[in-house]
């Protein structure tokens, strides 16, 4: 079988996202009946962690374990790569001894380069660039909720950071269209991913704007993990660009808000919208675990027949 990587949301075409979700179906479906299903006894996937996290490390370690085989937790702190061996020698060392790794860390590069080294597929678990695994779900998480994407408005409201340049990468995939509202200096940079061309997004200055006839809102911290210098200057510069209820009302009346969590009530989004009627998050955070035991199964066994 071909070495398959996924590195960023563009490493899979349409069709691929198709049979993934087809198989999350079943795979969420099984689960739920309790049915054990072991298709990956004997692999292990390693997951690497440079930075904090709970639900990544939690669906992929538990997924792991669901579908027959193990999970080893690797942390920079206290493995040799935090002492400065290079990436591409751990990369060659632990590609050697597992089947899968799974990778969260700085620059997008840092990935790039453990792949180019590796025996064994790479998943991204998430890079100050992308975080594809996340939009996986999150589209999946729509799906479930209101059939296809394909030609709905997605409203970004806050930072330009991994998660923003994900749905961009993913509205060119599902043909769906991201209005997208930053507070100035912190613009979306297309060309940076590899977009250049697209014609999917439009940007807004004022964060009601680009809430009008959106079918879904989404937002996420104004500091992500690795810009924690810049936190007190950026809670002045995204004091505007809260979710609150007077902005959802702004989008169609069946609009859902997602957010990957966590989550910051009273910065970009106030409690009663996270915990309000068209808050999906807790959907969206659970569908990491099945979308993510669909992707472990691909990269390793490739396209199954449905229902086995
Ligand atoms: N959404 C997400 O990736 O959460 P964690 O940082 O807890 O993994
Ligand atoms: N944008 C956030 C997402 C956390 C899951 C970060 O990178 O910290």
């Amino acid at each position: 079988m071909q070495l398959k990587h996924f590195l960023q949301f563009n490493d899979f075409c349409r069709e691929e996202y198709e049979y993934l979700f087809e198989r999350t179906r079943w795979i969420k479906q099984e689960f739920k009946q309790y049915r054990q299903y072991w298709p990956l006894s004997d692999r292990t996937l390693a997951m690497i962690f440079d930075k904090n996290s709970t639900r990544t490390r939690l669906s992929f370690e538990a997924g792991m374990h669901q579908l027959g085989g193990a999970a080893i937790y690797l942390s920079t702190r206290d493995t040799q790569l935090g002492r400065g061996e290079p990436v591409e020698d751990a990369a060659r060392v632990i590609s050697r001894m597992v089947d899968l790794i799974m990778i969260r860390t700085y620059e997008h590069d840092i990935i790039k380069r453990f792949a180019e080294n590796s025996r064994v597929p790479i998943i991204n678990g998430l890079t100050d660039e992308y975080h594809p695994c996340q939009i996986m779900s999150d589209i999946f998480t729509y799906i479930e909720y209101r059939g296809s994407i394909e030609g709905k408005t997605i409203a970004w409201i806050g930072d330009s950071n991994n998660m923003c340049n994900t749905w961009l990468q993913a509205a060119e995939i599902f043909n769906f269209k991201v209005q997208v509202s930053t507070p100035p200096g912190y613009d979306i940079n297309p060309e940076r991913i590899g977009l250049s061309g697209t014609t999917h997004y439009e940007k807004f200055a004022n964060p009601h704007k680009a809430v009008i006839g959106a079918d879904l809102v989404t937002t996420d911290v104004w500091t992500s993990m690795g810009f924690e210098s810049e936190a007190e200057q950026r809670k002045n510069d995204f004091a505007e660009f809260c979710v609150d209820e007077e902005m959802m009302s702004l989008a169609k009346s069946n609009a859902l808000f997602m957010h990957c969590l966590p989550a910051h009530r009273g910065e970009e989004v106030s409690t009663e919208v996270l915990d309000g009627p068209q808050s999906v998050v807790w959907d969206e955070a659970e569908n990491r675990l099945h979308t993510q035991k669909a992707l472990m199964e691909y990269l390793l066994l490739g396209k199954l027949d449905a229902g086995s």
